[in-house]
């Protein structure tokens, strides 16, 4: 199940995330158009891609901040329409489970990073150790939501036992790559995270739920200070 490279002693979750970003590398397959999440331990493996640029036509992004960053580092970038399958989707995780169920959207990104999921075989996540959990929610939840529908979902969470709160950016929502809000969740045990998906992705006005559980994990990269660890689901 695992298995340890070496690795400098000490290491800050910095260099956790380089270590798992550049581990990446080994997952991309030569030759095919790679997706590209989002987040500051992507941003390592989108540093680590430009290394190997010439060995792929491009990626597929899952946000505006990975899109500039990728183009900075001469790596096309085209957008999911246009290419049809993707052999593998790199991208880091808020939370992962022993299932490779994740929460992500820490970032704002859930919705685009779910949709390049969908259309990649393979998801290999990379996170630092500290991502790793027995049961999802510690971690408040992401979830995009139309902002009309922003208040009735809060209820619709309270029922449940969480306490959902509209992500701010000083004293205005954040907006999203779409242009919806984002409310963050406290409180939730996701026991049964296929469930959870389902459910709360057919209540009105709910985007995506940051919950990942039908595009779960298939392997997962995991910065130790053992060293990097490989998970597989
Ligand atoms: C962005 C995400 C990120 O993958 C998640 O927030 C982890 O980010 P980081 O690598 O910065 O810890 O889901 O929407």
């Amino acid at each position: 199940m695992t298995q340890a490279s070496s690795t400098p002693a000490h290491p800050s979750q910095d260099e956790l995330k380089t270590m798992v970003g550049r581990a990446a590398l080994d997952y991309v397959v030569r030759g095919q158009w790679v997706g590209v999440g989002t987040g500051s331990t992507v941003n390592k493996f989108i540093d680590a891609l430009a290394d190997i640029r010439h060995d792929i036509p491009g990626a597929v992004s899952s946000s505006v901040a990975s899109t500039e960053r990728l183009r900075a580092l001469g790596i096309e970038v085209r957008d999911a329409n246009a290419v049809e399958r993707l052999a593998v989707y790199i991208d880091g995780a808020d939370e992962i489970d022993g299932h490779g169920y994740m929460i992500k959207g820490g970032g704002a990104a859930l919705t685009r990073e779910k949709i390049v999921a969908a259309q990649s075989e393979c998801f290999v996540c990379i996170a630092d150790a500290s991502k790793r959990v027995p049961v999802l929610g510690q971690f408040a939840l992401p979830v995009e939501v139309i902002p009309m529908a922003s208040a009735r979902i809060m209820r619709q969470f309270a029922a449940l036992g969480g306490q959902a709160q509209l992500r701010m950016a000083g004293d205005k929502p954040v907006v999203t790559d779409n242009g919806q809000h984002l409310l963050d969740v406290r409180g939730l045990s996701i026991t049964d995270p296929l469930g959870f998906e389902a459910q709360v992705s057919q209540w009105p006005g709910v985007v995506t739920v940051g919950v990942f559980a039908f595009q779960r994990a298939h392997i997962c990269l995991l910065g130790t200070p053992e060293g990097v660890q490989t998970l597989r689901f």
